[in-house]
């Protein structure tokens, strides 16, 4: 037994017996299915795979990875299909969908969020199960993603008021006048990660589809039977081929369709995939986009690796900062593409402040997701704890300590977090992103460290900075040419989703915010003419409500 097997934690799993009665899922009930060209479909059972859990029932000492349901193991020949079905949609922008009134467009989408937040429990539910997601945070996944659909279409509405107004420049001495429309860009696949397997998919899917695009959506790693529930939805609110979900093995379905391509009118190769929205990590990016038929017509909305830094300055209100950090790091088990990866502290405070993470970890409630307060849960990925604790060890062997309670002890998929102190160059933890319970902590003598870690960093997405402002400002200021956002005083987070999601180097690229994402789908298409008359008769606002 390693040094970190703790076969006790096992006691944390639920008994069956003793599951409350609102969490029980019936296996029976989640079939293997997928969504193509309006029509849900099972799949032979050879053709699919069984979905357990790692959130585990326990009979005495032994955890045991219950059965939810099966998921649709989906071939080349699906993808394809799928693809087939979104060209029809599509018809080269002729389509009903993308040559549909925008407020039509609208109308169906409004019909998808009802839809989405009437079954927001069972999806819930099944996030707790699938992925560890404690019960309040599940609820809020949907309950965001429903907020953010509805809050896009406002975006979008507005948008649309923007289209079509007349602007005017000089060139050479001549006015032209001009009006701007935004037009869809195609078939977009999107892939979404299993952190947040509703809430991502959603954030890309929706604001595509209000863009007038078709949609094809590669379900997350685990999560698949979340999305599941939403397939009727999806069905009853558009037209067919319009959305296409594939649950399966991304690995046979994304070059699949990535690498699918047509001869145009020209004779020249035309990808059938005209944008990628993925989120996840760096080197499945990569490897899908050279999966790409045409790469140079491929639109693209990266979100991937991130390594983001918190750096306490003396003066710093550690009570404040130990509260937020401990969240910021290790919220849904730190399994957060914008969680604290490092934290960078200044050694006259860092006894204090590694004292309070230290304190604050321990007093974390470890348990399943629907125990009230919990807060560490059960890990989905199967090799976690290894990959956790080859970590760990990495950096034991090199100076560092484990500081609070039981850090990194646990079995099966439930570990303690660990507060590791103090974690320095030449350590994996120091550069590598954890995407896991471990926080880690370093120490600066001089903020410019700080800098020459985020100069070497591969990543770029956000960093915070914890101190007073004549201390905080400087190096709010200097950390913005490395990252996309920085947060003084607060933890690095996504939200408020009005604000832009991005991130530069391998981090990420484009971005995803209310509006922006809108942008991100379209592209503008500018119409211009000496005569502002001229214009005033052919743009499509006067022609209201016709086809936008
Ligand atoms: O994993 C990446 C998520 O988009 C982060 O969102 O900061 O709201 O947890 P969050």
């Amino acid at each position: 037994m390693s040094r970190w097997e703790e076969p006790r934690v096992v006691h944390r799993f639920a008994e069956l017996h003793a599951l409350p009665a609102d969490v029980r899922v019936d296996p029976a009930a989640h079939a293997a299915r997928w969504l193509v060209d309006g029509t849900i479909r099972g799949v032979p059972h050879a053709a699919s795979a069984p979905v357990v859990s790692r959130v585990a029932l326990r009979d005495g000492d032994t955890p045991s990875a219950p059965l939810l349901g099966h998921e649709a193991m989906l071939g080349a020949d699906d993808a394809r299909e799928a693809l087939a079905a979104a060209g029809r949609a599509w018809a080269d922008g002729e389509g009903a969908w993308p040559a549909a009134y925008a407020a039509d467009r609208a109308r169906a989408v409004g019909a998808f969020a009802d839809a989405v937040a009437a079954r927001a429990d069972d999806i819930a539910t099944l996030l707790m199960w699938e992925i560890g997601k404690p019960r309040p945070a599940a609820r809020d996944e949907v309950t965001r993603s429903v907020d953010y659909i509805r809050n896009t279409m406002h975006e979008f509405a507005r948008l649309r008021a923007e289209d079509h107004a007349l602007q005017t420049g000089t060139a050479g001495g001549r006015t032209h006048h001009a009006y701007t429309e935004r037009r869809p860009l195609g078939k977009v696949l999107c892939v979404a990660p299993f952190n947040y397997p509703v809430n991502e998919f959603l954030t890309t899917i929706v604001p595509a589809l209000l863009m007038g695009n078709v949609v094809i959506a590669k379900t997350p790693r685990f999560g698949v039977l979340a999305n599941g529930l939403l397939l009727e939805a999806f069905r009853d609110c558009f037209p067919p081929g319009v959305v296409a979900v594939l649950p399966g093995d991304g690995r046979i379905s994304i070059p699949a369709l990535m690498g699918a391509s047509r001869t145009d009118v020209h004779g020249h190769p035309a990808a059938e995939i005209d944008v990628l929205a993925f989120i996840g990590s760096e080197g499945a990016a990569n490897a899908i986009l050279k999966s790409h038929a045409v790469p140079i017509t491929l639109h693209k909305v990266l979100g991937l690796g991130a390594k983001n830094v918190a750096a306490v300055l003396p003066g710093a209100d550690l009570d404040a900062a130990s509260a937020a950090l401990v969240k910021g790091a290790l919220g849904f088990n730190g399994q957060r593409c914008t969680a604290e990866k490092l934290v960078f502290v200044h050694r006259s405070i860092a006894d204090d402040l590694v004292r309070r993470l230290a304190t604050r970890v321990d007093a974390l409630k470890v348990g399943m997701p629907w125990d009230d307060g919990v807060a560490i849960t059960p890990l989905p990925e199967p090799d976690k704890l290894a990959s956790m604790r080859a970590l760990l060890d990495d950096a034991l062997a090199r100076g560092a300590r484990v500081v609070n309670r039981d850090g990194g002890r646990g079995s099966f998929s439930l570990m303690h977090p660990a507060v590791v102190y103090p974690v320095a160059d030449g350590m994996r933890l120091y550069h590598e992103e954890q995407f896991g319970p471990l926080l880690a902590v370093a120490v600066f003598d001089d903020a410019d460290e700080v800098l020459a870690w985020q100069r070497r960093s591969p990543y770029g997405q956000q960093a915070a900075v914890w101190g007073p402002p004549e201390t905080a400002g400087p190096l709010a200021r200097a950390l913005v040419r490395f990252v996309a956002r920085v947060n003084v005083n607060d933890v690095c987070q996504r939200g408020p989703d009005s604000f832009g999601f991005t991130a530069t180097d391998k981090s990420g690229f484009g971005t995803l915010s209310l509006r922006e994402a809108l942008l991100s789908f379209s592209r503008p298409v500018l119409v211009q003419s000496p005569s502002a008359a001229t214009l005033e008769t052919i743009a499509p606002r006067h022609k209201a409500p016709g086809p936008t």
